[in-house]
């Protein structure tokens, strides 16, 4: 099709997720894409520096993906998930309890990240309701969190910006403090105590004063993705997982983002040595190929809907509900997931490295600079709210120069997939500097 008739149609019946139609003027056409790069169809070849919305961590066009998705299409494209089951379900099922080491038995499959929150937080509301505990309906979030954008989700999510306008249309939580502290004491872990003191004693109170009505904490563990890459010490999510326990609060940990490495280890809990009650999966769960969600609960959960009254039935569920393809691809890329080590440890590496030079080029525009396992974050002193312009003329800037980039507020931030090699992700930090100098310079 000649780009003139596809832009035409674009603006006559698209309508883009967080765009402004009207100001965004015409999208790239992706043609292809393999590995790293985005291939459009006027010839160039664009770096993926955000893993296409935090989905893609093995590159596009993954050959053993595709095979994956091509044998499993082949076979049986989809059946539905209630009276049937298949076997990539059955093996998904299995591998994934596993990754927790079985102390998540339990597999709720769904389609996307928000649909994985909003099944953990009706599982976590109808866990007390079925034990006849009926007056915790309430939720407790942790400051600053974003769970999808849903009514269930933007209600227990953070109020940024783009959802305070939902706020009527939402229903009441409670939001536990979570401090920022510097990236440089986050690196020291005897401060974290004194550090967490104050918000831990708050958390304290909020929950001894509300438990009789909370079913749950939700949170997304040590690293806020779309606040702007904000961290949190393993130290603080330890203390929240013992209060719950305490007051018999279900934890449900949404790793939407931070499953499968993004963290540096598979999943982000395991960095306090923790599980949660309900695990929320979602994104890179099928290497970025196939909309796909799991919400994963404990053997006790379970047993509270196991039960001879069909009224303690779960009642949810979604058409395309473990769709075939989705688990085979899931199980493909977990398995290449495993095996990627070092890989994770030299893209690690390569974060420390780039962002050292960032540090040095724009010494007098950052607040600091902060990595998390793969993922890396350069925080700028003049504030941007989401809604300004600094992000679309960010995108463009580093569009031009073949890199995309797609910052929060001040937060310019790379996630690329795990297999960026040195010199893309050297090439990646050159433009990120660049394209924030003009930018700014342009003001
Ligand atoms: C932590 C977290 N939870 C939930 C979601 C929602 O996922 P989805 O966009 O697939 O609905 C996101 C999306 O960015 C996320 O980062």
């Amino acid at each position: 099709m000649e780009t003139e008739k596809i832009l035409k149609w674009h603006n006559e019946h698209a309508w883009q997720p967080f765009t402004q139609m009207k100001l965004a003027g015409d999208p790239l056409i992706v043609e292809r894409a393999q590995g790293v790069y985005l291939y459009t169809n006027d010839g160039r070849a664009i770096i993926d520096a955000i893993g296409s919305w935090w989905v893609n961590i093995h590159g596009h066009a993954r050959a053993e993906l595709v095979e994956a998705a091509a044998s499993q299409l082949g076979k049986l494209e989809h059946v539905m998930y209630a009276a049937f089951t298949h076997e990539p379900a059955v093996l998904l099922s299995r591998k994934l309890a596993g990754l927790t080491g079985m102390a998540l038995p339990r597999v709720f499959f769904s389609d996307n990240g928000s649909t994985a929150v909003e099944v953990a937080l009706k599982m976590a509301f109808q866990y007390f309701h079925n034990q006849g505990r009926k007056g915790k309906t309430e939720i407790l979030t942790l400051a600053g969190g974003y769970h999808g954008d849903t009514a269930g989700t933007m209600s227990v999510g953070g109020r940024l910006e783009f959802h305070k306008l939902y706020e009527p249309f939402l229903f009441p939580v409670t939001t536990i403090p979570c401090p920022q502290i510097s990236y440089k004491d986050l690196q020291n872990p005897e401060c974290h105590p004194e550090l967490y003191r104050n918000a831990l004693a708050q958390a304290g109170e909020i929950i001894a004063a509300r438990h009789e009505r909370s079913a749950a904490l939700i949170l997304e563990p040590i690293l806020q993705g779309a606040a702007g890459m904000v961290m949190h010490a393993p130290y603080f999510l330890r203390e929240l997982r013992k209060l719950c326990t305490e007051f018999d609060i279900l934890l449900i940990a949404d790793e939407v983002f931070t499953g499968f490495g993004r963290t540096g280890s598979m999943f982000a809990c395991e960095k306090a040595g923790i599980w949660p009650d309900l695990l929320c999966l979602s994104k890179a769960l099928t290497g970025g190929f196939f909309p796909l969600a799991a919400t994963l609960a404990t053997e006790q959960i379970y047993q509270a809907f196991y039960s001879d009254n069909r009224m303690h039935t779960f009642f949810h569920g979604h058409s395309m509900t473990a769709n075939p393809v989705g688990c085979a691809i899931a199980l493909r890329s977990l398995e290449l997931l495993e095996k990627m080590d070092t890989t994770l440890k030299n893209l690690e590496l390569g974060h420390r490295e780039g962002l050292l030079r960032v540090e040095e080029a724009l010494a007098d525009h950052i607040v600091e600079t902060r990595q998390c396992g793969t993922v890396a974050a350069v925080e700028l002193r003049e504030q941007h709210a989401y809604s300004g312009d600094f992000a679309p003329r960010m995108i463009q800037a580093s569009l031009g120069r073949g890199v995309s980039l797609r910052p929060l507020g001040n937060v310019v931030y790379l996630t690329p997939p795990y297999i960026i090699n040195p010199g893309e992700l050297e090439r990646v930090y050159d433009v990120l500097v660049d394209s924030i100098r003009e930018v700014i310079q342009e003001k």
